[in-house]
């Protein structure tokens, strides 16, 4: 069955008010739409934790710093109902854009810190943008718990961090990335690749395995990051904005993996830009 779309807060409101007088713990899934199996597993274990789920789809334009991006982000709501129906969501959230900023609007949600560094550093403002609308989107879903990939590793941090500070009472629950056959970690955005570039785009997670292996193998991140840069240039991207080793608890910049870490990375390839991270 096609999930019901609710348009408004108040609707929101109603059907989450009536399942948490009955007791029932409720989860979300954020999400821009342009649904693919990475959101969808998310959805599969948000279904598997909770009693109600609400699918949330919002296309934020506070967190995008150029236009052209957020024009050109893909809107596809009837295909992600569609993909929803096999989960039996308990509702999808179609908010327009004054059930999230109103006239008047006026507060910003900022985390220091962790959003320095990384995508914080190369898109002055989306985190601002991130964490205003997932923190108006937990109060108004009054979540219990809440689904995010670890694709967005930093933005994961981010949300935790404000979950936390805010008292929000959510518990934000972090989910694997899903690849493609090749490797490509899933991303609406890999629907802007035309398919020549497609192929040349799984080249950033097979250097990204080779820096980790090299990383096991004991050598420094700085060095095998040079060599891991050019190779990524080679394969046709066109710049690559940040290739990391950090720590996975503060994003501090490493050298070697001597505490919980990751590689982090985003490049641009025609145009697009796309991000990955892998545990070392
Ligand atoms: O990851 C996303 O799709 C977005 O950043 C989110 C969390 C839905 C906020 O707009």
């Amino acid at each position: 069955m096609i999930p019901p779309i609710l348009r408004t807060k108040a609707d929101l409101r109603g059907r989450v008010n009536d399942w948490k007088r009955a007791g029932e713990e409720v989860g979300v899934v954020p999400t821009m739409g342009a649904l693919h199996d990475g959101h969808l597993s998310l959805v599969a274990a948000a279904k598997a934790a909770c009693d109600r789920v609400i699918v949330t789809i919002f296309v934020n334009p506070k967190q995008f710093n150029n236009q052209s991006d957020l024009d050109n982000y893909p809107r596809t709501e009837e295909d992600d109902a569609r993909k929803l129906e096999r989960f039996d969501v308990d509702a999808v959230y179609v908010p327009g854009g004054d059930q999230i900023y109103p006239d008047g609007f006026a507060t910003s949600v900022s985390v220091a810190g962790l959003t320095d560094v990384l995508c914080g550093a190369h898109r002055p403002g989306h985190f601002d943008g991130v964490a205003t609308v997932v923190t108006k989107l937990f109060t108004q879903t009054r979540a219990d718990k809440a689904f995010f990939g670890e694709k967005d590793f930093q933005q994961l941090q981010v949300v935790r961090r404000l979950s936390a500070d805010l008292d929000l009472d959510v518990e934000v629950v972090g989910c694997p990335t899903i690849r493609e056959m090749d490797g490509l970690a899933m991303s609406s955005r890999n629907l802007l690749l035309s398919d020549r570039s497609r192929t040349k785009a799984a080249a950033l997670h097979e250097v990204m395995q080779d820096m980790a292996e090299g990383l096991r193998a004991g050598g420094l991140a700085n060095d095998l990051a040079q060599t891991a840069r050019a190779r990524i240039l080679a394969a046709g991207f066109t710049e690559v904005e940040y290739l990391d080793l950090r720590a996975n608890a503060d994003l501090t910049l490493l050298d070697k993996p001597d505490r919980p870490a990751r590689i982090l990375a985003a490049a641009w390839l025609a145009g697009v830009r796309l991000i990955d991270n892998i545990a070392v």
